[in-house]
């Protein structure tokens, strides 16, 4: 990198929510911003100034592609995703194997692209945006919050391989965030499920709470700040009180955590 002006930043999911307020808030600084989409063409409202190029994560031609066509990359961000909930007895094989593919070997491979060109430059920064459910699980969504976990784990051990190149990993774990995820979450459920009245009930609450999320924006600032930082910190969260909950987390024991959790969704233990 040479002067913050100039520094090329890659938004993946850069259509909507997180990762369009994200490519706004780093062109709206001067940084060149490529933003992905798997079909830019559709996107009604585009952000000034910001390159979008399409890419889906789900497939690895077009990762392959995209990637080739990128040049020097200084900020990689690790956004696109999707939620996916039902019960890990009735989650079909395929659709965790598609989520895994987008929320975590997608951005995978995307990383494993850049990381050579900074670390021989002597500059990057890649945030992967994960999930506070990531730290904080709950029923019914354990393939996403095994994805984020994920996205985390390939973060945190990673950044000993890379930080003393100057090439910094880290991870955003947003909590509820307005952004309309709650209505595109692909839901499995079988017909008759004894899941059924639990499922509901707790799917109810959870889109309930995230309706009253905080704005993306705010998620974007964090982001943004993250990426600013000489030595990024391993993990960020913002939302969903996130201050109180990691520090409740470090105080209390695990299975007491797990029971405030359940008491908190009203559900049985
Ligand atoms: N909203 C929340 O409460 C919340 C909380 C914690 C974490 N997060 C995480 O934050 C990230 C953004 O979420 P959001 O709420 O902003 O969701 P969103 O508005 O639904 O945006 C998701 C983005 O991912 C892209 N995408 C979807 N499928 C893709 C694929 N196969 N290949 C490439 N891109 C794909 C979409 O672009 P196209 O459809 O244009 O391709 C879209 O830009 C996700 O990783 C999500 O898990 C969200």
């Amino acid at each position: 990198m040479s002067t913050h002006s100039t520094r090329t930043v890659v938004v993946t999911g850069a259509s909507s929510g997180i990762g369009k307020a994200t490519a706004a808030a780093f062109a709206a600084q001067g940084d060149k911003v490529i933003g992905t989409s798997r079909n830019p063409d559709s996107i009604a409202e585009r952000v000034p100034g910001v390159d979008y190029r399409a890419l889906d994560l789900t497939d690895a031609d077009s990762i392959a592609h995209f990637a080739a066509e990128l040049g020097a990359v200084d900020v990689l961000i690790n956004n696109a995703g999707e939620s996916q909930a039902g019960p890990l007895a009735e989650l079909p094989g395929a659709a965790i194997e598609r989520l895994f593919q987008l929320n975590v070997f997608g951005a995978v491979a995307l990383t494993q692209a850049v990381l050579p060109g900074m670390r021989e430059r002597g500059y990057g920064r890649i945030v992967m945006v994960g999930s506070m459910l990531g730290s904080f699980p709950m029923p019914y969504r354990s393939s996403y919050v095994a994805t984020k976990a994920a996205l985390r784990g390939f973060a945190t051990a990673a950044r000993f391989e890379e930080s003393p190149f100057g090439v910094w990993i880290t991870t955003v774990e947003p909590g509820q965030i307005d952004t309309g995820l709650r209505e595109r979450r692909t839901k499995y459920l079988n017909e008759g499920s004894s899941h059924t009245a639990d499922f509901t009930k707790f799917m109810a609450k959870l889109d309930e709470q995230q309706g009253k999320g905080i704005a993306p924006e705010r998620v974007a600032r964090t982001i943004v700040a993250a990426a600013a930082a000489d030595r990024p910190k391993p993990l960020y969260a913002v939302g969903s009180n996130a201050p109180v909950m990691f520090a409740v987390r470090r105080l209390v024991p695990r299975a007491v955590m797990e029971r405030l959790i359940a008491a908190s969704y009203g559900l049985k233990r």
